[in-house]
């Protein structure tokens, strides 16, 4: 090693090395051969190296695995974790049975793999693979590879792809991971996490301290394990999971799917399960996902039947058709609540199922799992026992099969907006009798208030919770440098430091103005940084005039403007930032289209109208939007529309240089004819791109790059010949056969071709468009022919290079805001 890299790996650490290590070419130790304390073994393609070493400020010495030339110094497994060198006097050693030893200054023998060859070998050797697993085997005979032993079969705190973690019900050994008992010192500490690993259940993962569980990881959904929950399999191309369950055996496994970046997960001294990746060449390690994130990931903490959210404060409620009850009647000091059935069971031949959308689903332990019922099936083998509380398929692949069923409590649910799947549970028939009836009365309200003591704490609790907020933002608020009492001005280095200075791995996406990234600030809460490109030429006061008109466009179908920085030639807005990204990554994306069924996506039509109504009557601005796509829909955890780079287009109206107009002046696909030929915009050219937009939501397909085999109409011109035609229903994503309703179906494809007329004037307004969402008024105009020329890409790229006489005097009014 040379002297640049051992300063770099001096500064970089925690592990301090007392020697400077020597490093071998080889990657085995071989029999009657030593590798003694400042030596190393490094793996084949040196990822991974092999030699003693000192964690922290300990004097201690182990041997250990680490990764090599990677940022800080990552320790994967460590042999003698409970019995260290005291000096730098010992050796490793390999005898001729196969058996791997490190041995003390005085010869003593600390660790041992115990490991022995049957049979007699003339080249066994140990041998560190580039998977960071250990091996020792008979050395070079390829062919009949015989491995005695490896270190894989003994995790430390850390696995690594390829490792096995579960149970050899031929040998009885599990495989689990142990944490350190702290940073310097490797013996196994109070943390474990293992599979449940057993037999006929479904398979998920615990992380426990000592024997209680902390947090539960999973279950497994087929595709990978539904937590933790910041976890987004999507943001990880590097590995992926599956549970193997045979005869001898059930474990867990990621295989890694690329050479250029690696996975690792840890269990902390201080009882968290971390995942980090790496992605070559770039050495530094990125933390992906931890758990426990928030109060939902402890174990069972609303107890059986009961749901968690982040969502609302308290954050414990009842699932429906439960209260909160006294824990023990007989015994009136005892006044622990805990969720009961508002209605007994009786077995009755009415009782049935209510789903629950998006959750957690509970633990798994008191659950059968049977992997080739349908969920109709599984319903009916539910209903027929009794005691069966409660199913779910719990495979979420297309098409895919499973069934579990619980008997008994139903412990450790939460809301998971991204993940959740759908759980049935049993309720009394006058329960959902009930329940069915409130729907049908009440459809618009929102909330049911069920007169119980659950519902009022959640209120209380909810006025508490708004009353801290308001008082702990009036405090912060004092604190900050502010232009306005609502539109905080954040520093630079805050700004640098929530999203890791701009990283790559921070940035969202690029939107027309900029590129955007994702931060958290040091309180905790996540954000949405929008970096302005900076050619607009504005000046300082009208930016932060134009910041503080934003920011009193308030609605909740926008996105909440929090904040903005001014520094040098940086301009930034800081947004809330939302946990389900954007319309477009659900629509056409074939996995998770599936978790927009149909009511959803006619909340999201709804929820667009209201915003764009807001934007343009309203409120006092009236603002023309100008790029309304779906890309610029984003979703919260309850899948609700915000309407993002609202208001934007007033920043950049003057003196905008020819890139930034282009960039301003729509997207393809979605721009009305009037504006992309002659660059006119109104609250109509909103109204057209409204239309597209629901056309997209129905069809689940993009009018730009729409291909048909029967012609070459774009979205628009389809859904025109099938509404001629009366076939308007052929239109819905395949994926909502199963959940639409054919009135709202209709109904959103007729306004939808209603907003994309080829005339202005013969669109609906926007108060229009959202009373005939809502239903009002029995008839609906008949749609003419709409504007669907067919795209060639230069025609457009045309147009809109020509300079846009883009300000329509009318809307983007000169409304003074101060
Ligand atoms: C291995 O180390 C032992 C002491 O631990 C020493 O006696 C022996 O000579 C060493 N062997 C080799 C091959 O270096
Ligand atoms: C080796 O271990 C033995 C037994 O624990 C101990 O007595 C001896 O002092 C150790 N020698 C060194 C050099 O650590
Ligand atoms: C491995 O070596 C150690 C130390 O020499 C010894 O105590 C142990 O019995 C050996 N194990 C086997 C299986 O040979
Ligand atoms: C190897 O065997 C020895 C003696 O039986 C035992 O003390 C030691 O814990 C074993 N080592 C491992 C790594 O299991
Ligand atoms: C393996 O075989 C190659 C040549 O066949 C030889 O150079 C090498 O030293 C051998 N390695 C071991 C560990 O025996
Ligand atoms: C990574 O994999 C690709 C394709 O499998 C291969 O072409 C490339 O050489 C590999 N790179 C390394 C560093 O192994
Ligand atoms: C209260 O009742 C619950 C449920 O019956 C029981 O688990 C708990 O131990 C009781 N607590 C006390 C303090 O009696
Ligand atoms: C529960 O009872 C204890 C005493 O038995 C009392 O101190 C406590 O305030 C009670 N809690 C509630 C929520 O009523
Ligand atoms: C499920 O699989 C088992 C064994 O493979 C088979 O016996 C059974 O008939 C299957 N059940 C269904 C409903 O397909
Ligand atoms: C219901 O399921 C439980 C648990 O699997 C089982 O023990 C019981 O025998 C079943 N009852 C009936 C009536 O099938």
């Amino acid at each position: 090693m040379d002297m640049n890299q051992a300063i770099m790996l001096l500064t970089h650490t925690t592990f301090f090395f007392l020697m400077q290590t020597t490093c071998r070419s080889s990657d085995t130790i071989s029999v009657h051969q030593n590798i003694s304390d400042g030596e190393t073994i490094v793996s084949g393609n040196a990822k991974f190296e092999l030699g003693f070493f000192s964690p922290g400020s300990s004097k201690s010495r182990y041997l250990g695995i680490w990764f090599k030339n990677t940022s800080p110094q990552m320790v994967v497994w460590v042999a003698n974790r409970e019995t260290p060198l005291i000096d730098s006097s010992g050796a490793v050693k390999l005898d001729n049975q196969g058996n791997l030893s490190i041995v003390n200054g005085s010869g003593k023998v600390v660790w041992s793999s115990n490991s022995s060859a049957s049979g007699t070998y003339i080249d066994l050797v140990a041998q560190l693979l580039d998977t960071g697993n250990l091996v020792i085997k008979n050395g070079n005979k390829t062919n009949d590879e015989i491995v005695i032993w490896q270190s894989f079969d003994y995790p430390g705190d850390t696995s690594l792809a390829g490792m096995k973690l579960g149970k050899n019900f031929i040998t009885g050994r599990e495989t689990y991971q142990t944490s350190w008992r702290s940073a310097e010192d490797p013996s196994p500490g109070e943390y474990t996490l293992k599979v449940l690993a057993v037999k006929g259940k479904f398979q998920q993962v615990y992380l426990r301290r000592s024997s209680v569980i902390e947090t539960r990881v999973g279950p497994y959904n087929g595709i990978s394990f539904s937590g933790p929950a910041n976890y987004a399999p999507d943001a990880n191309p590097t590995a992926v999971s599956y549970v193997i369950e045979n005869q001898n055996e059930i474990y867990i496994i990621y295989i890694s799917k690329s050479n250029t970046s690696t996975l690792r997960v840890i269990v902390t001294p201080n009882g968290k399960l971390e995942i980090w990746v790496i992605k070559f060449p770039n050495p530094e390690w990125m933390l992906i996902a931890t758990s426990p994130v928030d109060y939902c990931d402890n174990y069972g903490v609303c107890g059986p039947y009961g749901i968690c959210t982040t969502a609302t404060s308290p954050n414990c409620g009842c699932l429906k058709g439960f209260e909160l009850k006294h824990a023990d009647e007989t015994s009136p000091n005892n006044n622990t609540s805990v969720c009961r059935r508002s209605i007994a069971l009786d077995c009755g031949p009415g009782e049935g199922f209510l789903k629950f959308s998006s959750v957690k689903l509970p633990d798994t332990e008191n659950a059968v799992f049977s992997s080739n019922m349908s969920l109709l099936d599984c319903e009916v083998a539910c209903r027929n026992n009794c005691s069966c509380t409660a199913y779910a398929n719990p495979n979420i692949t297309p098409g895919g099969l499973g069934c579990l069923l619980w008997y008994g409590g139903l412990i450790d649910i939460r809301v998971f907006p991204q993940r959740g799947q759908d759980l049935y549970v049993r309720l009394a028939a006058s329960e959902l009798l009930e329940l069915n009836s409130i729907f049908r009365r009440r459809k618009q309200v929102v909330l049911v208030v069920t007169l119980s003591i659950s519902a009022v704490l959640t209120l209380l609790g909810l006025i508490l919770a708004l009353y801290i907020r308001r008082k702990w933002k009036k405090s912060s608020g004092s604190s900050s440098q502010m232009v306005n009492a609502e539109v905080p001005l954040f520093g630079l280095s805050r700004i640098s430091r929530a999203t890791n200075a701009f990283s790559v791995e921070n940035k969202l996406g690029e939107g027309g103005f900029g590129p955007v990234y994702k931060g958290v600030l040091e309180e905790g809460q996540e954000i949405a940084v929008k970096r302005l490109s900076t050619s607009s030429q504005q000046g300082l006061d009208e930016f932060k005039n134009e910041v503080i008109c934003i920011a009193k466009l308030q609605h909740r179908n926008l996105v909440k403007l929090l904040g903005y920085c001014i520094q040098g030639d940086e301009k930034m807005l800081i947004y809330e930032y939302m946990l389900n990204k954007s319309l477009d990554s659900f629509l056409y994306d074939e996995s998770k289209k599936l978790l927009l069924d149909w009511p959803p996506r006619f909340h999201i039509i709804h929820g667009i109208a209201r915003g764009l109504l807001y934007l343009h009557q309203d409120s006092r601005l009236k603002v023309v939007h100008r790029d309304l796509k779906s890309g610029n829909i984003l979703l919260d955890h309850h899948m609700r529309p915000k309407i993002a780079d609202f208001g934007l287009a007033r920043m950049f109206k003057e003196d905008e240089s020819e890139a930034n107009t282009k960039r301003v002046v729509g997207t393809l696909g979605y721009i009305s004819p009037e504006y992309a030929t002659n660059g006119l915009y109104s609250v109509k050219s909103d109204i057209f791109s409204f239309g597209v937009l629901v056309l997209e939501i129905v069809s689940g397909k993009k009018n730009r790059g729409f291909v048909h085999e029967d012609h070459d109409d774009n979205l628009l011109g389809h859904a025109w010949r099938l509404y001629k035609e009366g076939r308007s229903l052929d239109l819905i994503d395949e994926c909502l056969r199963a959940s639409y309703s054919t009135c709202e179906v209709l109904r959103s494809v007729h306004i939808g071709l209603l907003c994309v007329q080829q005339r202005a004037k013969d669109r609906p307004d926007t108060p229009a468009v959202v009373a005939m969402l809502s239903g009002e008024g029995s008839s609906l105009p008949s749609p003419k022919r709409p504007a669907f020329f067919i795209h060639q890409e230069g025609e457009i790229k045309s147009t809109s290079t020509t300079p846009l006489l883009s300000v329509n005097g009318v809307t983007l009014s000169q409304v003074d805001c101060r």
